[in-house]
């Protein structure tokens, strides 16, 4: 018999003199996915434990106070398999393995152990659209057309001709068919050339995917992540595509049909029986696609994440008007149903501080604590990287000479090949590439930033001088310890995670303001954007006396007036 239809949670407010009851109806369906607060890890660059300069396990093992300390509950892995590293990682060439360079099994295992002994639950990145060349299904693949494995890719006889075009992200002449001599034919790669696409439409391959994806849920881990997934299933027949879309990359490449079979049959064979989370890289080409990936209802995801957030920003900046529309339109279309990711960098952009706030001395601090704030108040699971708790900057590398991204490389290759603007496009290169994000962490004021005590894999950023973990901790008003105060104020009302969320104030040119609401528990939240100082009435709101939380240290006001300093941010119950 059900015992109570509502979901009580008690919630102490942290103004600490006052105490409601926040409550989560039962259409919400609370989960631990939903109340997490996702931290991502790229552990190449996280910490080295061993002096050869590349982060590893044993180094995020050594870090787990820190981690833990954070308060957040799960993290999300970057791919941890052998690997060529073409992608650093997302080229796999053995899906059971762990790459040398990070560690071992056992490493693996005990870091899964001591993460679960905190209470931190473990994603894992699963990269299936495609594997490495050199993985031994592709080696088999290419060496006979009848390997059992030759159908485990695309491939298209030359005997046929030339195939149609297909665009590649990260080829240097953007096309995904490479030729291969040992067959006489073409392999698809929608990334580089050494990632070549698995043929989801092969029943064998589809089967071997849920058994690897078994050996880890298996061993205990909560939730996969499911690289460039959108693009999985393809019409093999690969017709010809509309003249002027050959390009269009999310239009004609991704979800097409055939991928919600697969993820139905992933659901039912893994997430279902092991009870582990998925969530997809994409979220479709609208938010019906969106909601058709993840409504409980359907058994296939329980999260997407779409791009449209991270998109805002530009080479040449972004505007708040559009940035307050994307998530307001997302939060509208997920009110009653489905589940959002809120996220605005990861491994794939620049630094979160450079491109959506102001890394200048003066500013740069305020941004970042407004930016996590933004992140940490939404409505949807927060995924943070790491780093950007500390709020640390863009690199901005000048000289193609010191990128290794494939995407960089090539991408400059293809600019080339193209005629384009070299001086131009190192411009927007080292504001916009993802090696701004890949930096190591900076733990220290040393060169080494007590990332190594080896030569780095990549460049340390020099700021670790005044950017890093250790000066930040004992900051009692760092972006750090900020953080902090934003995770425990999440984790203890309700109201952020569930509460729903109304825009305020549209049009201001400054400030985003929201409110969030759960049964009887409102606060509202308000962020000025910009560089210079902000005036806002909040009308017909009644403010609770103090803040929940403050970037500065006062919050003016003038009559009906809030006066926000440049780049404050606050969140201030409503009674
Ligand atoms: C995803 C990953 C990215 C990778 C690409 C190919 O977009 O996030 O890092 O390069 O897929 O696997
Ligand atoms: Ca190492």
């Amino acid at each position: 018999m059900r015992v109570a239809l509502l979901n009580l949670i008690g919630l102490l407010l942290l103004t600490g003199c006052q105490t409601k009851q926040a409550v989560v109806p039962e259409s919400q369906q609370q989960a631990w996915w939903k109340e997490a607060i996702v931290y991502q890890i790229y552990p190449r660059s996280f910490q080295d434990s061993n002096g050869d300069g590349v982060g590893d396990l044993q180094g995020i093992i050594d870090r787990l106070d820190y981690i833990e300390s954070l308060g957040i509950n799960a993290i999300w892995l970057n791919p941890i398999y052998p690997s060529p590293n073409a992608d650093n990682g997302y080229d796999v060439s053995d899906y059971r393995g762990i790459a040398p360079e990070f560690g071992d099994m056992e490493t693996f295992d005990r870091l899964l152990d001591e993460l679960h002994k905190r209470g931190i639950k473990l994603i894992m990145d699963v990269v299936v659209n495609h594997s490495s060349d050199e993985h031994p299904w592709f080696i088999a693949s290419r060496s006979d057309v009848n390997s059992p494995y030759r159908d485990y890719y695309h491939w298209w006889p030359a005997s046929k001709g030339t195939p149609p075009y297909r665009y590649s992200l990260f080829d240097a002449k953007g096309d995904a068919w490479k030729y291969d001599s040992i067959t006489d034919a073409y392999y698809l790669h929608y990334f580089a050339d050494k990632q070549p696409d698995l043929n989801w439409e092969n029943p064998a391959l589809r089967q071997e995917v849920y058994d690897l994806m078994k050996f880890w849920a298996q061993k205990g881990v909560d939730g996969f992540r499911l690289d460039a997934f959108q693009f999985a299933a393809k019409d093999t027949t690969f017709p010809e595509l509309p003249q002027g879309y050959e390009k269009n990359f999310i239009q004609y490449y991704a979800m097409q049909p055939g991928l919600h079979d697969y993820l139905k049959e992933m659901n039912q064979q893994v997430f279902a029986p092991y009870g582990v989370v998925s969530v997809a890289e994409g979220a479709g080409r609208s938010f019906e696609e969106a909601h058709e990936l993840v409504d409980a209802d359907r058994q296939e995801l329980q999260m997407a994440y779409a791009f449209d957030g991270v998109d805002v920003a530009k080479y040449d900046g972004y505007s708040l008007a559009t940035l307050k529309k994307v998530f307001t339109d997302w939060d509208r279309s997920f009110a009653e149903k489905g589940w959002l990711s809120i996220f605005l960098s990861n491994h794939d952009q620049a630094r979160l501080v450079s491109r959506y706030g102001n890394d200048t001395p003066e500013h740069r601090v305020a941004s970042i604590k407004l930016l996590n704030t933004f992140l940490l108040t939404m409505r949807g699971t927060p995924y943070v990287y790491y780093g950007d708790e500390l709020g640390m900057t863009n690199i901005g590398m000048d000289r193609i000479e010191e990128y290794q991204d494939v995407a960089a490389v090539n991408g400059y290759a293809k600019a080339k090949f193209m005629g384009e603007d070299l001086d131009q496009h190192m411009k927007i290169l080292a504001k916009t590439s993802r090696e701004n994000g890949r930096t190591p962490m900076q733990w220290t004021a040393d060169a080494m930033a007590g990332f190594t005590e080896g030569n780095p894999w990549m460049k340390i950023n020099p700021n670790t001088a005044f950017i890093n973990v250790q000066d930040q901790v004992a900051d009692p008003s760092s972006p750090l310890n900020h953080f902090k105060s934003l995770t425990q104020l999440r984790k203890k009302n309700p109201v952020l995670v569930y509460g729903a969320y109304e825009l305020l104030a549209e049009d201001h040119p400054q400030v985003y303001a929201y409110t969030r609401t759960l049964g009887e528990v409102s606060c509202l939240v308000v962020l000025n954007f910009s560089d210079q100082t902000a005036r806002w009435a909040p009308i017909g709101l009644s403010l609770g006396a103090q803040p929940w939380i403050n970037s500065a240290d006062q919050l003016t006001r003038e009559g009906k007036e809030l006066i926000l300093a440049p780049y404050q941010s606050v969140v201030i119950p409503l009674n």
